[in-house]
Parts: structure tokens; C-alpha cells; sequence
């Protein structure tokens, strides 16, 4: 299967060299058939008839109505990997609307990595929830705004996930880390692999204002386009048990020591974002939703 994808390998195949870069590039583009399509990775798993392919099937369209939302579901299950997907999110009233783009195990106790847009009311802006569930259990949400309009573009959401940590990036900027540390006994997904799953829905009932503001049906149907679909990870169906037993998905580009914590770059572009962007943290809940801060608040920023 032709899950390694486009744009990232090629640069990466040829270094820091920015002329080749370019040139790469520009052959990229000539060459048809050279990305992976919609096809080769993924399914329609729900609303078939609300879920159109355009552009040599480079581009999905997503629609909610009232008859129903849609959604699709990634062919493979990964363990560990590179994720990245752009997506134009729904323009004008999109209250009340959920548009999801996350990993999620099968399992009942299962684990997820999740970005969830909640609509809003025209002029308000989005607000780009991200969790973490491990064995089941989330409860780890983190809202931002964004500082741009999600509606007129697409935008590059990337999920870098390894057995050190899992970082949220919008447009290349990490938004979140969720670092792994066992020796704290900080819960972590890495037993089950996933799928990679992106829905819209009818979320009426908490996305927007805590499910004050409802979805304007005479806007219907909401459009949310995807595009990209940069899959590098594990192919796998194996679930390992739990360690010290070898993980089947060990030596990949994205286990190597440069990708176990952020640069200084990336945690000075992290910092910029809780400090001007986020309005929400689990870890820093004072209202008694959680009887004690959980473990991993002391090491995650
Ligand atoms: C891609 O999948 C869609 C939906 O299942 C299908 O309608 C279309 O024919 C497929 N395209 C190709 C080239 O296989
Ligand atoms: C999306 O972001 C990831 C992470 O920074 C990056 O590696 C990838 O090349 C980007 N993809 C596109 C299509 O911009
Ligand atoms: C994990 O915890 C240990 C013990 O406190 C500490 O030495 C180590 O630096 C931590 N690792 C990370 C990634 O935070």
C-alpha cells in the first residue's frame, strides 16, 4: 500500500538541500498519481451519500444535514506514526456542528487521539478541542481559538505519535505534547493500534456555548473538505501486550532521538500557544472535577 506519502518524504530523502528541494518539489507536482489518494488508504464508514471525491479523489467532502453526518475511516490500524490532514472546516454558521479528525483503537478500553472543531456562531471563531484517552478514560481536553479563520483554507493538523510523546500541530506549530513517562506511572497509548477517523456531526447538544446555541438547519448541509492524507506509520492489527514485550513497530523515522521531545523551537512555539490561544486546560481544573491534577499535568506543559 502506498501509505507513505508525498511532500514530506521526498524532502526528507534529500536533506537540507534546498535547491533539490525545490526542484523535487516542482517534479512532485508534474507527476501524477505520486500522492496517495483518498482510495488507497481510507473507507467511507458513514453517510455514504453525504461524502463526495473531487480532484482525482485528492480532495473529500464531508456533509452534515439533518438526515445525517458522515464520516471515513482509515483502511490500516497504526501503531506509532506520522498523521497529517488538511482540512477547510465549515464556513459562515457552523454552531453546533463537530468536526472530528482523530486516531481511535477498537477496543472497549480503548485509546484516542483526538482534535475535535467546534462550530460556532459567524464572527465568534472556532474552538479546536484536543484529549487523549488511554485504556478508556479522556478527561484530558484542552481548547484553543485559532488565529486564523479555519473556514477559508485548508489548514495542516498533524498528529506525531511514539512511544515518547504525542504532539498536536496546527500548521506545523505543536499545540499540545502529551509525553509519555512511566516511571511518574503517567498513562499512555501505546498497546493498541488505531485507525485514523474523521466525522462531522451534529453536536448540538454540548459543542457550542455548552449546548446553549443549536445548529441553524436553514444553513444545511455543512461542508468540511480534507485533503492531504499523510499517512506514515506501523501497519499493524497486533496488539502487544502490555511491556516489556517488543512492540512489533520499533525503528522508524519518528522513534528517533530527535523526535522524543520538542526542539527548542517547537516548546518556545508551544509556549506562545497556551499563552495566547488556549482558554481551557484539564490540568488546570480548579472547579473539583478531578478529586486530585492528574499525574501527567507535572510533566506536560
Ligand atoms: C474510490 O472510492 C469511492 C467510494 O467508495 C468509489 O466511488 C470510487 O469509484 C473509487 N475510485 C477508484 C478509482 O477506485
Ligand atoms: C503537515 O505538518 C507536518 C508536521 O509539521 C509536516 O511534516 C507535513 O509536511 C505537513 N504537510 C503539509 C501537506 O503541509
Ligand atoms: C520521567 O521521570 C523521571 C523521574 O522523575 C525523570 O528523570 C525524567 O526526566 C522524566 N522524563 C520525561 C520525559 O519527562
Amino acid at each position: 500500500m502506498k501509505s507513505k506519502t508525498c511532500l514530506k518524504l521526498l524532502i526528507l530523502k534529500i536533506g537540507g538541500c534546498y535547491a533539490c528541494s525545490v526542484f523535487m518539489l516542482i517534479v512532485h507536482f508534474l507527476s501524477q498519481g505520486e500522492c496517495s489518494t483518498f482510495n488507497d488508504s481510507f473507507d467511507i464508514s458513514w453517510g455514504n451519500d453525504h461524502v463526495k471525491l473531487f480532484n482525482n479523489e485528492q480532495t473529500v467532502e464531508l456533509s452534515l444535514d439533518k438526515a445525517s453526518g458522515s464520516g471515513f475511516t482509515s483502511k490500516n490500524n497504526y501503531l506509532f506514526g506520522s498523521f497529517n490532514m488538511k482540512i477547510k472546516l465549515i464556513a459562515g454558521n457552523s454552531a453546533g456542528t463537530v468536526t472530528a479528525y482523530y486516531m481511535s483503537s477498537d477496543s472497549s478500553s480503548h485509546d484516542e487521539i483526538d482534535f475535535k472543531f467546534l462550530g460556532n456562531l459567524p464572527g465568534k471563531g472556532y474552538h479546536l478541542q484536543t484529549n487523549v484517552f488511554v485504556n478508556g478514560v479522556g478527561n484530558r481536553e484542552q481548547r484553543i481559538r485559532l488565529w486564523f479563520d479555519p473556514s477559508t483554507d485548508f489548514h495542516n493538523y498533524s498528529i506525531l505519535w511514539n512511544q515518547k510523546q504525542i504532539v498536536f500541530g496546527v500548521d506545523s506549530i505543536p499545540i499540545r505534547a502529551f509525553k509519555s513517562n512511566e516511571s511518574l506511572g503517567i498513562p499512555y497509548p501505546k498497546n493498541r493500534p488505531m485507525k485514523i477517523i474523521s466525522t462531522l456531526w451534529n453536536g448540538e447538544n454540548w459543542a457550542t456555548n455548552g449546548g446553549k446555541v443549536k445548529i441553524d438547519w436553514s444553513k444545511a448541509p455543512f461542508i468540511a473538505s480534507f485533503q492531504a492524507f499523510e499517512v506514515d506509520g506501523c501497519v499493524t492489527s497486533a496488539s502487544p501486550s502490555p511491556s516489556p514485550s517488543p512492540s512489533p513497530c520499533v525503528g522508524h523515522w519518528w522513534e528517533q532521538p530527535e523526535f522524543e521531545g520538542l526542539s527548542q523551537d517547537q516548546l518556545n512555539k508551544l509556549g506562545w500557544v497556551p499563552k495566547n490561544y488556549m482558554f481551557y486546560d484539564y490540568c488546570k481544573e480548579k472547579s473539583g472535577r478531578f478529586s486530585s491534577v492528574p499525574i501527567e499535568c507535572a510533566i506536560n506543559p
